[in-house]
């Protein structure tokens, strides 16, 4: 079944008290989030690696003007010492983050994995593995209770994707990086997650009605740190159905 949804109707929560770090809101995914977190009236903060692609996401949100709630930070998180170095700075600067939002790494497919290159393995699962773990390290035990730690992963966290190893594994295990945060963290920390399947992003070239949008994406994360009942969740949002599912469940849009 098809759902519709028209984010015209949804309600998207005040958040106007909080502050959100989104690492990787510069990538495709992660447009959509920003694009919804500046909706409640949140702080949000992007890092991103180069001061190039801060230019070139401030032209991709030129439509919003210059939100003055949106600031973009240029500094590494490939490694824990620079996500530490990073995440005090930001603090140092913007003040307390209540909620992080990891949307971190794209995707890869073309061989099996007898023919992966010690290259591609590098960059595609230890890089990306690394730099959401150092996140994690990095903010988790600085975010209050009230607050959000959350992983945006696909569907190859639970389904093999042929020619894609490296993503299926390295999702795979940040599936199961998140199940550990929250039985490590226990009430301390509320710490979700999305798997979804394919999402629309302005990268795409076709789109499929029944695919999920990114600000879609972006407004269950954002119902995710509204709402203070929600920890140790994993919200699966494969195509347009389920979606609609997620966001009533999260009361952000009509039921
Ligand atoms: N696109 C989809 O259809 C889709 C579907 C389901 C799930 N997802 C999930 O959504 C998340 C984001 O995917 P995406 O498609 O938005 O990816 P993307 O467009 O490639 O963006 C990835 C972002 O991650 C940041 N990043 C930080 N360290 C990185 C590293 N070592 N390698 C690559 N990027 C790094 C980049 O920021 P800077 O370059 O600015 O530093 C970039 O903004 C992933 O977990 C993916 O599995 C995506």
């Amino acid at each position: 079944m098809t759902g519709t949804i028209n984010l015209d109707n949804a309600f998207y929560p005040d958040l106007s008290q909080r502050q959100a770090v989104i690492a990787g809101g510069t990538g495709d995914v992660g447009e959509g989030i920003v694009r919804a977190w500046l909706k409640t009236g949140a702080q949000v903060i992007v890092p991103t690696r180069t001061d190039g692609r801060a230019e070139q996401f401030k032209d991709v949100l030129s439509d919003l003007g210059q939100p003055e709630n949106l600031h973009i930070v240029t500094g590494h998180y490939g490694s824990f010492d620079d996500a530490q170095a990073l995440a005090a700075r930001i603090t140092g600067q913007y003040g307390q983050v209540t909620d992080v939002v990891a949307s971190i790494g794209g995707w890869w497919q073309g061989k099996p994995l007898w023919d992966v290159s010690p290259e591609e393995w590098q960059r595609y699962f230890v890089d990306m593995t690394t730099a959401h773990a150092a996140m994690a390290r990095a903010w988790i035990p600085h975010l209050p209770q009230t607050g959000s730690y959350q992983l945006i992963l696909g569907g190859s966290a639970v389904e093999p994707v042929p020619g894609a190893s490296i993503i299926s594994m390295q999702q795979a295990a940040l599936l199961m990086m998140r199940r550990v945060l929250s039985v490590e963290a226990g009430e301390s920390n509320r710490i979700a997650a999305q798997i979804l399947g394919p999402v629309v992003t302005r990268a795409r070239k076709r789109i499929d009605p029944d695919w999920v949008t990114n600000e879609e994406v972006g407004l269950v994360s954002a119902g995710i740190a509204a709402d203070p009942a929600v920890t140790d969740a994993d919200y699966v949002s494969y195509n347009k159905a389920q979606m609609l599912e997620t966001l009533q469940k999260l009361a952000v849009y009509p039921g």
